[in-house]
């Protein structure tokens, strides 16, 4: 009943019966609210969502959440690429501490047997629950998705999940292919369905269970799409008429980026309707046709997880728990559309460190009134965005690092205290403090508060780019960039690194970049050289030493 695998809201009923999470809400927490927490990650979604800025993307049902939960519409990731960030996000800890820079280590044996988010609450009378990609699968997790310590029943896996890099889309040939770029027919698919839906469909089950439950539960849930490939069901192209997207506002790759800190995509060469192009490496262009099928695509995948997250939420109102569940949404990063010629994570712009963070606390980010609904299912093929309120947003700098501790002092847990310098021997400890006070304040008060700074790392093997220069293995790593993002500026050096010690070389200095994000926000223009900068950069290459 409770092997690791796919029946996970089964297991939850036998064990629930049997009475082993016997541990009711309020002997466990500390004066506050002990509320539930639903943390849904999405995988490779930048922030193209209506309720950032986007005019484009059709994303009513995260908007909704949006309006009543906080936006921090300023929130970065540590390492844009999956298992890196999903470790230090759950850990708490910067990937310098995690030691994972790449897929191929457990924290655990390699860094230090640090506490994870869901390990703390579950240590603490919560029943923890993982459903689709929340670690990432393999050995940063010790294929296990850190099960048990992390969770109180296996992960749940979606069976159609091992058809996604399967020939599963159909090509103009009618023959099937690998393809990146890949709307399906979901009856015409293995098994007639898709991992996502399967996913929304346990979390749901296990809802149900939980709902008949005393125990707070902790349920975290991710979302495979729309990571690559862009395989989702067809009907939501339908939002996207080809002849409304446009390319990336900076499709070429600019004159001065140093190339260290280029990617140059190579998984999506990989597919074979790119692989048809014979896209020149490293810098391409990608035909101009294909980069609007790609976008294109990627919206679709955007709003077919949309759909998922509105019939999650909606579930979750049916069920009468919007009262007492604090919902957090997040993505691990986000991706390039055609900006500076990448199509991909891997580096340290923008387009893929910032990702979306909001948090929706009953009560505090929205009042609960017992007889109206809190989330209604949108279907974005008839609804209008105008329809959908702002919600409140915060613009301070934000890490996902953050999220240990503003979750724990949301609940009312212990917050985990602040790690000391060094911190490999110390299993419950944050680098990062709790946003908590941020959620509940007006923007005035907002205005007076410090401001902040988010740090991001991305590896490379060398100054060029190789083959290998999207996710180096530890052993190749070189260089390393260090990058800083305030609100004003990005400033990221690349400097010298050994994988033996994992010390980076601050007088190693490589390349550097500084871009003045207001006058230049996508980071076309590097001003690193400029000698009217010099102070600055001279000030955040201080900021990086300590
Ligand atoms: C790591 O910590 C967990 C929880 O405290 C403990 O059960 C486990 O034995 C520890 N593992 C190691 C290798 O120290
Ligand atoms: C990793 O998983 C194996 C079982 O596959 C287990 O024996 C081992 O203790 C786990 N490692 C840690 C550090 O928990
Ligand atoms: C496409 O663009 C046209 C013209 O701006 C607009 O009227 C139409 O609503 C757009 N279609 C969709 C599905 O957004
Ligand atoms: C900045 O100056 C360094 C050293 O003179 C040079 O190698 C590099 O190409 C310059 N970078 C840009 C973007 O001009
Ligand atoms: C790509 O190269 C192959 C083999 O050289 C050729 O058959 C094909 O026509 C080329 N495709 C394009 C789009 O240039
Ligand atoms: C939430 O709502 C349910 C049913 O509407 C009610 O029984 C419960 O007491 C409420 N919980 C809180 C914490 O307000
Ligand atoms: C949030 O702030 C509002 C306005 O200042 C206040 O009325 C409310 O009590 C606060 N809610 C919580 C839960 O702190
Ligand atoms: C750091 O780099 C500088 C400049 O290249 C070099 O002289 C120094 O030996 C390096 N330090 C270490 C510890 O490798």
């Amino acid at each position: 009943m409770c092997r690791t695998g796919e029946a996970a809201w089964g297991c939850l009923l036998f064990l629930t019966t049997l009475g082993v999470f016997a541990v009711p809400r309020s002997e466990h927490q500390s004066g506050a609210v002990g509320m539930n927490v639903l943390f849904i990650v999405v995988d490779d979604l930048r922030t193209s969502l209506g309720c950032y800025g986007d005019t484009i993307v059709k994303s009513p049902n995260i908007d909704q959440l949006a309006s009543r939960s906080v936006v921090f519409k300023n929130a970065y990731v540590q390492q844009s690429v999956c298992a890196p960030s999903r470790v230090s996000f759950l850990t708490g800890r910067r990937p310098t501490t995690t030691k994972l820079f790449d897929f191929f280590s457990y924290w655990r044996v390699h860094a230090g047997n640090f506490t994870t988010i869901p390990q703390y609450f579950k240590e603490n009378g919560y029943v923890t629950m993982s459903v689709g990609k929340v670690f990432h699968p393999g050995i940063s997790s010790n294929h296990s998705d850190d099960f048990p310590l992390s969770w109180s029943i296996p992960p749940y896996h979606p069976s159609s999940e091992k058809y996604e890099n399967k020939k599963t889309c159909k090509g103009k040939d009618g023959a099937l292919h690998e393809n990146l770029v890949c709307p399906v027919d979901v009856l015409e698919v293995p098994e007639g369905t898709l991992p996502d839906i399967q996913s929304t469909a346990e979390a749901i089950k296990l809802l149900q269970v939980m709902k008949q439950h005393n125990s707070p539960f902790f349920l975290a849930i991710g979302y495979h799409k729309p990571h690559i490939p862009l395989r989702y069901p067809k009907e939501y192209l339908k939002l996207y008429p080809l002849e409304n997207i446009t390319l990336a506002p900076d499709p070429d790759v600019p004159i001065d980026l140093p190339p260290v800190a280029y990617s140059p995509w190579v998984d999506i060469r990989k597919r074979e309707d790119v692989r048809a192009l014979n896209v020149s490496f490293p810098y391409g262009p990608i035909p101009q046709d294909f980069q609007l099928l790609i976008r294109q695509s990627y919206f679709a995948a955007v709003s077919y997880v949309d759909a998922q997250v509105g019939q999650l939420l909606s579930a979750l109102d049916d069920l009468h728990l919007t009262n007492n569940t604090i919902v957090v949404f997040i993505s691990d990063h986000g991706w390039s559309l055609g900006e500076h010629g990448e199509w991909a994570k891997y580096s340290n712009f923008d387009v893929a460190t910032h990702v979306p963070m909001m948090i929706y606390v009953p009560g505090m980010t929205a009042d609960v009134h017992p007889d109206s609904r809190m989330f209604s299912f949108i279907d974005s093929l008839s609804y209008a965005a105008d329809q959908i309120p702002e919600g409140k947003s915060r613009k301070i700098v934000v890490e996902l690092l953050s999220l240990f501790a503003t979750l724990s002092e949301l609940v009312g847990l212990q917050v985990p205290p602040r790690c000391p310098e060094t911190s490999f021997d110390v299993q419950l400890c944050t680098e990062a403090s709790s946003l908590a006070a941020y959620i509940n304040i007006t923007d005035d008060e907002e205005k007076g508060l410090v401001e902040s700074v988010a740090y991001s790392v991305y590896p490379r093997p060398s100054d060029t780019p190789q083959q290998n220069s999207d996710l180096p293995f530890l052993k190749d790593i070189r260089i390393m960039g260090h990058s800083m993002r305030t609100v004003d500026y990005r400033y990221t050096l690349w400097v010298g690194f050994d994988p033996n010690t994992f010390n980076s070389n601050l007088s190693d200095i490589h390349a550097g970049e500084l871009y003045l994000v207001e006058v230049d926000p996508n980071q076309d223009h590097n001003v690193y050289n400029s000698t009217f900068y010099e102070t600055l950069s001279k000030k955040f290459l201080k900021f990086l030493r300590k």
